[in-house]
């Protein structure tokens, strides 16, 4: 189907926007329109929040919502929302939950909360002490100006911290930067570091303009772009678990030295092989990102910094560390987190809400330590099992619902499926077997009649 471009489409009213739709992209467009549909939610009030969330919105996109009950974060008990849609994660986050809780808990602690945003500009001007003498002058006028904006954060105890010139027409030719740090309490801070960010290059080539130390063709300034940067190394917490090394397999008949040995070589691995690195990663965020989606969070600015703090001394490494010293086991991480509890979506979205609710109504300090536990102890579980059943056993065991939901088993067929894997690990292949010799027919035959 060739589809001709369409122009005005977010002027379009939802209706007419699903009909384009329909008409243009799917074969069957009455079913494409009743899936689309039946994902309406049934009140009109709350579909509406939804609509206006974005631009184009058609229906809602679900996703599990689940909760890992059992943690003891710094002392206190919490039951963690994940919104995730890959099988066994919340299996693996509730197990280490659990496991830790009988062995002290986990540690958390903010290490700094200083987020930074740039004006990027160019100045043609040939001597740069011209520039900074001129910028401390103005610098005072920049707070000043701003204090529209800052008034309230700063009240809060947070708005701006510091600003600098920084000269970087060594990597790019007349290439200078005003860098804004800022405290943005409880609000991930983007449209506060933006707005003010705006303001100061504004004042910034209004003022230069009027320089009369400055000769004429040093008073002008080109502004590239006003933003925030999602990298946060600056912003920083730490979580971590302990417990005597004979501690770890207590209840189990494996030996605690050989468990510790091979964990603390899988972690090891993870230090020095960016391709398992990339992986080890991923199962901490596997954590990391259902929480955020779940408070509220943007999970696309955390997997930016994150990534990037992983790969903060040249090399990509994993954000996690294990030290056995004196018999004791110490694995740790530390995780660039800008997060925020108020703003955003967060006193809007009624699950985000319901999160919130659920984790206590966190600050965004006590968000940044429950995030990061729940990284730790997603990567603990992952390398439990990477290291002692392997990581299919649990995973195709949460994994192999799905796969019978893709036969449209029946409950019977599911639960008598089910109970052929009790002891062994299964596959899409072997449980397709099961699923045929159930209904009398041959792998072949099925194949066939669902191409
Ligand atoms: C799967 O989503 C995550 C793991 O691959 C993480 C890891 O290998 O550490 C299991």
């Amino acid at each position: 189907m060739t589809v001709k471009p369409i122009k005005g489409f977010s002027k379009l009213s939802k209706d007419a926007k699903t009909e384009w739709l329909i008409d243009n992209y799917f074969e069957q467009p009455d079913k494409a329109l009743s899936l689309i549909k039946s994902y309406w939610h049934s009140d009109a009030n709350l579909q509406k929040l939804h609509d206006e969330f974005i631009e184009n919105t058609l229906t809602n996109y679900y996703m599990p919502f689940g909760v890992a009950p059992n943690f003891l974060i710094n002392d206190k008990m919490y039951c963690l929302p994940m919104a995730i849609e890959e099988s066994s994660v919340v299996a693996a986050m509730a197990k280490s939950g659990s496991y830790w809780l009988e062995r002290g808990g986990f540690k958390a602690k903010v290490i700094s909360t200083t987020k930074i945003g740039h004006v990027h500009f160019v100045w043609r001007g040939a001597d740069f002490n011209d520039l900074q003498q001129y910028f401390d002058r103005v610098k005072p006028l920049l707070i000043k100006e701003t204090n529209d904006i800052t008034r309230n954060m700063t009240a809060r105890g947070g708005g701006i911290l510091d600003i600098e010139l920084i000269n970087k027409s060594d990597l790019e030719p007349n290439y200078y930067q005003i860098k804004g740090s800022f405290d943005t309490r409880d609000s991930m801070g983007a449209n506060f570091i933006n707005t003010v960010l705006e303001k100061w290059s504004e004042i910034f080539e209004q003022y230069i303009g009027d320089a009369a130390e400055l000769s004429p063709d040093d008073r002008q300034i080109e502004v590239i772009m006003c933003i925030l940067s999602n990298y946060t190394p600056e912003c920083l917490v730490r979580a971590e678990v302990s417990c005597p090394v004979e501690a770890l397999t207590a209840g189990t008949d494996m030996d605690p030295q050989t468990f510790v040995d091979n964990f603390v070589r899988a972690v090891h691995v993870a230090e020095i092989e960016p391709y398992r690195a990339v992986t080890h990663n991923k199962g901490i965020m596997n954590g990391v990102d259902a929480l955020i989606i779940a408070t509220g969070n943007d999970f696309r600015a955390i997997e930016a910094s994150v990534h990037a703090y992983a790969a903060r001394n040249g090399q990509y490494k994993s954000l996690s560390h294990v030290e056995v010293e004196n018999g004791q086991f110490t694995f740790y991480i530390e995780l660039p987190l800008s997060l925020g509890t108020v703003g955003g979506i967060t006193s809007l979205h009624p699950m985000v809400k319901l999160s919130n609710e659920l984790l206590g109504k966190p600050n965004a300090q006590e968000l940044m330590q429950i995030v990061a536990v729940a990284g730790l102890a997603q990567n603990f579980s992952a390398l439990r099992s990477l290291t002692t059943t392997g990581i299919q056993k649990g995973h195709m065991k949460m994994h192999l619902m799905n796969i019978l939901n893709q036969f449209e088993a029946t409950l019977e067929e599911k639960n008598a499926i089910i109970n052929t894997f009790k002891d062994r690990v299964p596959s899409y292949s072997l449980a397709l077997e099961e699923f045929c010799k159930l209904r009398g027919i041959t792998v072949e035959q099925y194949t066939a009649s669902n191409n």
